[in-house]
């Protein structure tokens, strides 16, 4: 079994396709291990990102993640990192695949619905960023 991290954006939450995510994220067999809806701190945020700190979008990608209270979950399923970053699709929703979940409900390449980990490694770094140890008490 595998987690991943994902976070259900401002654009998402604001245009209420939280529930259809969430439902979605069900049929597609993942596991809902935590749950949980924040408001990110500037400084948050900033961390969060901290890997794309050199990029022309970093300051522009924050300030959005900051614009709204978001929803984060761990999941859990066979391949997690790989199938979620499959089912969301790519980045910039015009290039994203049908059925997708950003070709379904992201705006833009920065409003994009959705995030997943890139790798397993990360996805337990950005677990442990979200849940305290209390939250995931015998989930990992
Ligand atoms: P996410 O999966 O959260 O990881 C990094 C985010 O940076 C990405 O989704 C996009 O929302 C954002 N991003 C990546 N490339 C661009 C870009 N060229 N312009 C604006 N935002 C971007």
């Amino acid at each position: 079994m595998e987690q991943t991290l994902i976070i259900l954006k401002p654009d998402a939450v604001k245009n209420k396709h939280v529930g259809h995510i969430l439902s979605r994220i069900e049929q597609e067999g993942f596991n809902i291990l935590a749950l949980k809806k924040v408001h990110l701190k500037d400084k948050e945020a900033k961390k969060f990102y901290e890997v794309h700190k050199a990029r022309p979008f970093y300051k522009d990608l924050c300030k959005f993640m900051v614009s709204g209270p978001v929803v984060v979950a761990a999941l859990e399923a066979p391949g997690a990192v790989e199938k979620w970053r499959k089912l969301i699709g790519a980045t910039d929703p015009a290039q994203a695949d049908a059925n997708t979940i950003r070709k379904l409900y992201a705006e833009s390449k920065e409003a994009n619905a959705v995030h997943g980990s890139d790798s397993e490694k990360n996805a337990k770094n950005e677990i442990k960023f979200f849940f305290s140890k209390d939250e995931l008490k015998g989930k990992l």
